[in-house]
């Protein structure tokens, strides 16, 4: 018989809390090369200072509860102390937002695959979750990515990183939190929207074959994928209503109907176009998941723009990340329109 998690229960109402109806998850767990890259683009200077003051700036967005369910945070993040004192964990808890962490250590090459990565961060995870448990982190995210190209993915690359993934997965929901498995199948190359879903049916599916295996509990975890696209290269012009249509038809094909939400990435679209997107696919009927988002770039361009590292720019910045928060919430009930930048502008 298969075991039951001791903690399913939690793991069941942390899922379905994270995937409230009307609200996503802010993703904001970039890494230092990552977040440097960033910061750089803007002439801000990587110091620790300034991560500090802008994961501040995000976690303490007055209103952003309304519109965001939980915070995926870098490890860094977990441990930071803001302006009033308290721990930042506890601060999104106060403004009804649910802290979560990244707990891979990042992408690395797959040795004698070129082009193809796997996932690194499995050594010592149990004793780190226990870690990031105490400080108040309730889910966890793990990012494998899939380049798609000649040959590519291979099978092997497939395999060992739905492996990864599982085994993260367990050991995550045997810690008590929620994990969010994301299997990223990336945007660059000139795929077309097919091949994109022909990879991406592929991808889940392995994925979900391994869960199984290791035994995780498909009612507390998260699936977070990308969008069903061309490649950046591709020159293919797509609808909203084409990309919505194929990433349906690909989802409903490989997930099982018991996992309770499936987050998008926004995997380096612009803001508006994941919001019109998103919006496309979640007016749709019945799918039997809860769909929502979980971006990075597409929720925090705009507000790391006008913040540029300057202190005076806290309010209006947060004004802008509060705007694209409201504006994916709307689209998760499929209530977004064009005209509704107007209304928070
Ligand atoms: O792992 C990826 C991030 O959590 C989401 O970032 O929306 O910028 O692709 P993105």
């Amino acid at each position: 018989m298969t075991p039951v998690p001791p903690f399913l229960t939690v793991l069941q109402s942390t899922a379905r809390a994270l995937v409230d109806p009307g609200k996503g998850i802010l993703a904001a767990d970039e890494s230092f090369g990552t977040l440097g890259r960033r910061f750089a683009a803007h002439d801000i200077p990587f110091t620790r200072e300034n991560r500090y003051a802008y994961r501040e700036l995000l976690a303490t967005t007055p209103e952003l509860g309304d519109a965001i369910s939980g915070m995926i945070l870098f490890e860094e993040t977990l441990s930071q102390p803001i302006a009033d004192g308290t721990l930042l964990p506890s601060a999104l808890v106060r403004h009804g937002i649910i802290p979560g962490v990244k707990v891979d250590t990042g992408t690395r090459a797959l040795p004698a695959f070129p082009g193809e990565t796997t996932t690194r961060g499995l050594d010592n995870l149990r004793a780190r979750l226990a870690d990031y448990a105490a400080r108040g982190a309730r889910f966890t995210k793990w990012r494998a990515t899939f380049a798609i190209g000649d040959g590519l993915p291979s099978a092997t690359a497939i395999e060992t990183n739905a492996r990864i993934l599982a085994l993260f997965a367990a050991t995550s929901q045997e810690a008590g939190l929620v994990p969010i498995v994301e299997p990223e199948v990336l945007m660059a190359g000139g795929h077309t929207l097919d091949r994109c879903g022909h990879i991406t049916r592929g991808v889940v599916q392995t994925v979900f074959a391994r869960l199984d295996e290791h035994r995780v509990a498909l009612d507390g975890m998260l699936l977070k994928t990308g969008m069903i696209l061309p490649g950046e290269d591709c020159g293919q012009a797509v609808t909203s209503t084409e990309i919505a249509e194929t990433t349906l038809h690909v989802l409903q094909q490989v997930v099982p109907a018991n996992v309770p939400g499936i987050v998008f990435l926004s995997g380096g679209q612009n803001d508006v176009d994941a919001t019109e997107r998103l919006n496309e696919i979640c007016r749709y009927d019945n799918p039997p998941w809860t769909l929502s988002f979980s971006f990075g770039r597409a929720l925090q361009d705009a507000a790391l723009q006008v913040w540029a590292g300057d202190a005076a720019n806290v309010v209006p910045a947060q004004a802008e990340l509060l705007k694209r928060a409201r504006f994916n919430a709307l689209a998760v009930q499929g209530r977004y329109a064009a005209g509704s930048e107007r209304v928070f502008a």
